[in-house]
């Protein structure tokens, strides 16, 4: 019952519902049409030949007396093609006609009348109807014109039915299509509300069913599979940083605790103050953590691709350039840069040049050999529809197996265990590329790395 009652308000039956009563209309108009002008026009012309009939009658009998029309009813009387006659006295005998007398329809006066009419077919007696014209001429004679209408109403009838059938089997049929079809509807609906509700008690994994059609209930599917594919891996993202986060500040707490503990317990007023500058510097580098990790979060999650200008890529280059020379040239190395200019990127700038920095900066940190002094290269061009960006170093590089995973929070190679860092640079910047739509590349310099920055390119460039 309630399903029942589902289906009939469901959307599709309603339209369904809709397009059957324009249907059965159009349908009803073109039978009606057909209608009109067959049995109606043929009955129509019954009526006109019989109405011509009586005026030539009535004419004949003005000019030529009584004889002269007693003369052609008589002849038209005797060929047998359904037509009927009857010319009475004013006393209401018979004169001439193949009719025996008037029937009891006539009122008298110029009229129509209809009447049962008994025709012999060989030893068959069959019942027709006539319709005729009844009028009396002067002198008190009664004269009736009419025809035999049993084949023109029998094709009316058939007329008729065939319109009723038609109409009821359109009816039938759309009717039953349109349930078919919403049944169908509402089953397909019904599925992606139940596979919702499984998602939303908790089984991620689940997804809506496509039914393979491509269908405007497939799309949407699929495109709510999109999403609850990047919902998913973004709340994978998130169990990560937080087991990440558990992890990676434990230590660093557990030793500010270790020390606090100590300078307690010595009671030195020279150790307390030791103790606190070194929770100050403790807690300066976890804030950092924490921001840097806020921030990969932040650009992973596309939160703000709103926010996101066009911007000329090369001014960043030569704001981060001017940045680090100082302390390039402080090593003992160099940095130099080369830059077109017109490197109209879809960007957020803050983060942009953020990651152009960590970048710079793990090349000042790892890019040299033991003993070598630094020696960067950042340059930045448009390759085909991108902007790349790159940053090259001449150190040791990173072996082609680990260039998949110095991108993932926390990871830092053993040799660049001697350096301070969180292992969270990489990561930020390959967050800040998935923002942008753009990808970090890491390849072999040669020696050295060089990271590369993949955005593309905004063709719709400033004025100018
Ligand atoms: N230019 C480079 N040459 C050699 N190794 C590099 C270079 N850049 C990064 N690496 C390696 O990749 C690891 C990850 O780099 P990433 O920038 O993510 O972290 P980090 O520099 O160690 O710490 P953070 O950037 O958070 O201070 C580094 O620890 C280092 O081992
Ligand atoms: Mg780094």
């Amino acid at each position: 019952m309630n399903a029942r009652i589902k289906l009939l308000r469901s959307s599709t039956f309603r339209l369904a519902a809709l397009y059957l009563v324009l249907f059965a209309l159009s349908v009803s108009a073109l039978l009606g049409y057909v209608y009109w002008n067959t049995a109606v026009l043929l009955e129509r012309q019954t009526d006109e030949t019989i109405r011509a009939e009586v005026q030539a009658l009535a004419d004949q009998y003005r000019l030529r007396g009584l004889n002269g029309i007693i003369d052609t009813v008589r002849r038209r009387s005797a060929d047998d093609g359904g037509a009927v006659y009857l010319l009475t006295s004013p006393s209401g005998e018979r004169i001439a006609g193949n009719l025996d007398n008037l029937p009891s329809a006539s009122r008298g006066e110029a009229s129509w009348i209809e009447f049962p009419l008994n025709v012999e077919k060989g030893r068959l007696r069959e019942n027709h109807v006539a319709r005729a014209f009844h009028t009396q001429l002067a002198g008190g004679f009664d004269l009736l014109v009419g025809r035999d209408v049993e084949a023109l109403r029998q094709f009316a009838t058939i007329i008729r039915q065939t319109i009723f059938y038609a109409l009821a089997i359109a009816l039938v049929l759309g009717l039953g299509g349109g349930l078919l079809m919403s049944r169908n509807f509402l089953r397909r609906v019904d599925a992606i509300t139940e596979a919702s509700r499984t998602i939303m008690a908790g089984n991620m994994a689940g997804r809506m069913p496509v039914a393979g059609s491509n269908d405007e209930l497939d799309r949407l599917a699929l495109a709510l599979n999109e999403m609850l594919e990047q919902i998913e891996s973004l709340m994978a993202g998130m169990r990560e940083v937080s087991s990440n986060v558990a992890h990676d500040l434990k230590t660093p707490l557990t030793r500010i605790k270790a020390r606090v503990e100590a300078a307690l317990r010595s009671g030195r007023s020279e150790d307390y103050r030791q103790a606190l500058e070194n929770t100050v510097d403790e807690s300066d580098r976890l804030l950092e953590t924490f921001n840097a990790l806020l921030s990969i979060a932040r650009a992973e999650a596309g939160q703000a691709r709103q926010g996101l200008a066009v911007i000329d890529a090369s001014t960043i280059i030569a704001d981060v350039v001017d940045l680090y020379e100082p302390m390039a040239e402080e090593a003992g190395g160099q940095l130099t840069s080369d830059a077109a200019a017109g490197l109209m990127v879809l960007a957020d700038r803050q983060l942009l040049a953020q990651a152009l920095s960590n970048l710079v900066d793990n090349a000042l940190k790892y890019g040299a050999t033991e003993g070598a002094t630094p020696e960067i290269r950042v340059s930045g061009a448009i390759e085909g529809e991108n902007v790349v960006i790159s940053v090259a170093d001449r150190g040791p590089g990173i072996a082609a197996e680990d260039r998949g995973r110095v991108t993932e929070r926390f990871v830092r190679l053993d040799a660049s265990r001697s350096k301070p860092g969180n292992g969270l640079g990489l990561s930020l910047v390959s967050g800040v590329m998935k923002l942008h739509k753009g990808s970090l590349v890491l390849d072999d310099n040669a020696p050295g790395l060089v990271a590369r920055l993949v955005l593309p390119l905004n063709a719709v460039q400033a004025k100018g």
